[in-house]
């Protein structure tokens, strides 16, 4: 039973009754916002300035300062495990508050890190961690995007392109603009990893927030764009949700 099934909702209400004011009160005002936006990208980035004005640790999804830092340092010595380099060029997709972005940065060369995202307001707050962690120097770019055609970025640029927890915000044809155009700014030999949340029954989406999709819908997807993807064993070990898919450029 999917989470946007009433029966699994009436059960997990009865379950979390204080879950059920917070949950009513984001239904409200996301069809709100829907109403008052034409597509998935301004919806989402409506409800990231909404949720950036509270905290934006809670708006890329850290109940706690402990978590951000921890969720960053997991994505960080994944990436770096599996071939990140001092060198490389490194693109993140829906970089957010640079929860990981901050050590990528601190780690790769001046100039060598590049992190787009929908959200002016998140890229703000973006702004502030770099002041806090004293990475100025190290003159990272950050772009708002409205769409993920990756147009104002030249021909393979990038060795690793990075999109943690962006697709799992996702409905399926921003993901297949992505998977149409990310293979042009990847260097040959480059790698794309991104996390999605999977479902082994039927695809759904929750709030239009929170998107669920098999393992064979992304692998098609990308097999269908020419590009070669795999799903990452080992990440499932790690104490996350989300799972994982390696896109590489031949
Ligand atoms: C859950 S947060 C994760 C942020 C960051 N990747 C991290 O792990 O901390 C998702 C981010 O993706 C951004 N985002 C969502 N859809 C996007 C899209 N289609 N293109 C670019 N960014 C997107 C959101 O604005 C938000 O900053």
């Amino acid at each position: 039973m999917t989470r946007s099934n009433p029966l699994y909702q009436v059960r997990y209400a009865v379950r979390h009754p204080a879950k059920v004011l917070p949950h009513l009160r984001r239904l409200t005002r996301d069809a709100w916002f829907r109403l008052r936006t034409r597509d998935h990208v301004s919806y989402y980035r409506r409800v990231m300035k909404s949720d950036t004005a509270r905290s934006p640790e809670a708006a890329v999804g850290s109940k706690s300062h402990a978590r951000w830092l921890a969720l960053g340092q997991m994505q960080f010595d994944y990436l770096v495990g599996h071939g990140l380099k001092p060198g490389m060029r490194m693109l993140e997709i829906g970089c957010g508050n640079l929860r990981a972005g901050r050590l990528f940065i601190d780690y790769l060369d001046a100039g060598d890190y590049y992190g787009v995202d929908i959200s002016p307001d998140i890229l703000m707050a973006a702004q502030d961690v770099l002041v806090q962690y004293k990475l100025q120097d190290k003159l990272p770019r950050l772009t708002p995007v409205r769409d993920l055609r990756l147009a104002f970025l030249p021909d393979e640029h990038f060795d690793v392109v990075h999109a943690h927890s962006v697709f799992s915000h996702s409905p399926l044809h921003v993901i297949e603009e992505c998977f149409a155009h990310v293979g042009r700014v990847m260097k040959p030999g480059g790698w794309f990893d991104f996390t999605f949340d999977r479902t082994e029954g039927r695809e759904h989406q929750v709030l239009r927030e929170d998107f669920y999709y098999r393992t064979e819908t992304l692998l098609d997807l990308a097999a269908r764009y020419g590009l070669a993807a795999r799903f990452m064993d080992d990440w499932e070990k790690l104490p996350h949700k989300q799972s994982k898919i390696r896109i590489t450029k031949e």
